[in-house]
């Protein structure tokens, strides 16, 4: 009995797609890694694999069998394609394993720490705290009367200058600065608004609130369009400090800057004054400090000070003939490096995690 025509296309082809099945499945199972994973999806299911050339034969295939073969045909296909997603997702290699180990310890997470400079505000911040001072605040961008005016430095000082500040565009001003008399004062004349070039001006903000006695320190960021090198940098930190009272004298001055000197620096750390000139204050003088430097004593200029000035106390509405007072201002980040050794201010703002981790 010879068979129908469509009868023999149709076991054929079935024959060749259970063979392309089983060959497919066996030799997926023995790719053991990625290369030969690729090489079994190029030989079945590239563009020129085995399946495709399967494909033309369709053609030849009579009528009433299309349907059944074609149908056969989608199924090998879905099954080759989905044995490959699997294994290469790693879930159908028995023998490999799973690709993820969930069993493996993680990564420790390491444990962060306070920059160097922060560290150092606090430390400042409670030795003074230790010697009577309380903290105060004021804005990092300051208009010209508590930067420049009420400090005693006029309109045509040199350090007013464009290229030494930042200065930033006045915005129009705002019914509340119109109504107050001394602020218009200083900010209807000049360049209006900057970035604080000092960290006087919260001695002129606390002065204006607060009636005397007080005794503050202020600490925060300053900037200067300073060029970059390793003790300078735009944007860097001083702490103010401002003792008014009856009788203030430069014996007190040197007294406070020397405590802080000894409970900063150790006991063998020393204060020298060197006569100097600040609008602000009269007399004024440079502090340096005796320290440690790599094992060898030396002198370092750490900032200014002074004897505040009687403008400023007319700035603020104090009367000078009943009160006096100290001011000081101190690089914070100067402080820093000879506390800890840094030879270059730049490392400070870098944020290299190596850097950093050592402190
Ligand atoms: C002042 O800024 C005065 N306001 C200090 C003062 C306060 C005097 C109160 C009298 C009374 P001076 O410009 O010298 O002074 O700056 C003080 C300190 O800030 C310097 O000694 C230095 O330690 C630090 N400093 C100044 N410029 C830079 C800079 N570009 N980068 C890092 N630190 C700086």
């Amino acid at each position: 009995m010879t068979l129908p025509r469509a009868a023999v296309h149709l076991r054929v082809m079935l024959k060749q797609l259970d063979q392309l099945e089983s060959s497919g499945l066996r030799e997926l199972e023995s790719a053991r890694d990625t290369d030969a994973l690729e090489q079994w999806r190029i030989t079945y299911l590239g563009s020129k694999g085995r399946l495709r050339a399967v494909m033309p034969l369709m053609k030849d295939v009579p009528r009433e069998a299309k349907p059944r073969v074609g149908q056969r045909l989608n199924e090998v296909k879905q099954k080759l394609e989905s044995a490959f997603e699997a294994k290469r997702a790693g879930r159908g290699g028995r023998s490999e394993g799973p690709v993820i180990d969930v069993t493996e310890p993680g990564l420790p997470l390491e444990e962060g720490r306070r920059h160097v400079l922060s560290r150092t505000i606090d430390e400042i911040t409670e030795v003074f705290a230790r010697m009577g001072f309380s903290v105060a605040e004021g804005p990092e961008v300051e208009d010209e009367w508590h930067n420049f005016n009420a400090l005693n430095i006029p309109e045509d000082h040199p350090a007013r200058d464009a290229i030494d500040n930042f200065y930033i565009e006045r915005p129009a001003l705002s019914i509340r600065d119109r109504s107050s008399s001394r602020n218009t004062q200083g900010r209807g004349r000049g360049r209006g608004l900057m970035l604080r070039s000092q960290t006087s001006t919260v001695q002129i903000r606390t002065m204006e609130k607060v009636q005397p006695p007080l005794k503050i320190i202020s600490i925060g960021r300053v900037y200067r369009p300073d060029t970059h090198d390793a003790t300078h940098f735009s944007m860097f930190h001083q702490v103010e400090g401002l003792y008014v009272d009856e009788h203030v004298s430069m014996v007190d001055l040197k007294s406070a800057l020397f405590q802080f000197a000894r409970a900063y620096f150790g006991p063998e750390a020393e204060v020298r004054m060197r006569p100097s000139y600040f609008p602000f204050t009269e007399p004024s003088a440079e502090v340096d400090m005796k320290m440690k430097v790599k094992g060898r004593w030396q002198w370092v200029e750490l900032g200014g000070c002074g004897m505040v000035d009687p403008n400023v106390f007319e700035a603020v509405g104090y009367d000078p003939e009943k009160w006096t007072g100290y001011a000081f201002g101190l690089g914070i980040e100067r402080i820093a490096m000879r506390r800890y050794g840094i030879a270059d201010i730049r490392w400070l703002f870098e944020n290299d995690a190596r850097f950093l981790r050592q402190f």
